[in-house]
């Protein structure tokens, strides 16, 4: 990926888009050079944080090398992970769920066999009424078409849509998906383990 220096005009769409709050705690998949990443934790300053991931190690080190000062003020943590690996992440975005997700161009929020998983993920970890948000383009200034099938992936993984958007941003087509994370009780549970057969140890004692 070429060097990113100013932020583009669809870096500054897609922040506005997810418009994060003071105190916010936020969670970017696959960061690239970190220049959302670094729009969105100046916005959720002074408390809030964001946390950056690229499955790229020369991804997550040039964000973190970016916005060296929004880290060193607590406000960005970057992180070498892949969104599937989620222990390597999930610790450093914190324990509370987060009020929101975003990607930009990151095939693993549709791409079949893998959307699922990644939908999942992010339902579990967003607190109910949390927001994803998912953009994508197309640099031949086409108006791009939604991914096929995220519509439905979204809805059973535990997302309502709140949001589509289809549109000219900086000579590029842009279109992106907002969706809240449903109540708890209209998500479904996590699968429980199947409990074990019991193994016999030892003789019943006898009945006298
Ligand atoms: C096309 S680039 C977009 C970078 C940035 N979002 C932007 O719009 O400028 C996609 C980036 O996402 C990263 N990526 C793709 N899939 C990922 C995943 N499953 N988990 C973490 N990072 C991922 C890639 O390494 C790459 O840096």
């Amino acid at each position: 990926m070429p060097a990113a220096a100013d932020p583009a005009p669809r870096h500054l769409w897609s922040v506005d888009v997810l418009d994060p709050r003071v105190g916010e705690r936020l969670l970017e998949v696959g960061c690239g050079h970190g220049v959302a990443a670094g729009l969105a934790a100046a916005r959720v300053a002074p408390v809030g944080q964001v946390t950056a991931i690229d499955r790229a190690p020369a991804m997550a080190m040039a964000a973190a090398k970016r916005n060296a000062a929004l880290v060193e003020r607590g406000l960005l943590r970057v992180v070498w992970a892949s969104f599937a690996e989620e222990s390597r992440w999930a610790a450093t975005a914190g324990a509370e769920r987060l009020d929101g997700i975003w990607a930009f161009n990151v095939a693993a929020f549709w791409r079949p066999g893998e959307a699922g998983t990644s939908l999942t993920i992010a339902c579990r970890r967003l607190r109910p009424g949390g927001r994803l948000c998912l953009f994508w383009d197309r640099p031949d200034g086409g108006l791009p078409t939604p991914p096929a099938g995220l519509d439905e992936a979204l809805g059973s993984a535990g997302f309502g849509v709140e949001r589509r958007l289809c549109e000219r941003v900086g000579g590029r087509g842009a279109g992106g998906v907002v969706a809240r994370r449903r109540p708890d009780d209209r998500v479904a549970p996590e699968p429980v383990p199947k409990p074990r057969p019991l193994r016999s140890v030892g003789t019943a004692p006898r009945r006298t």
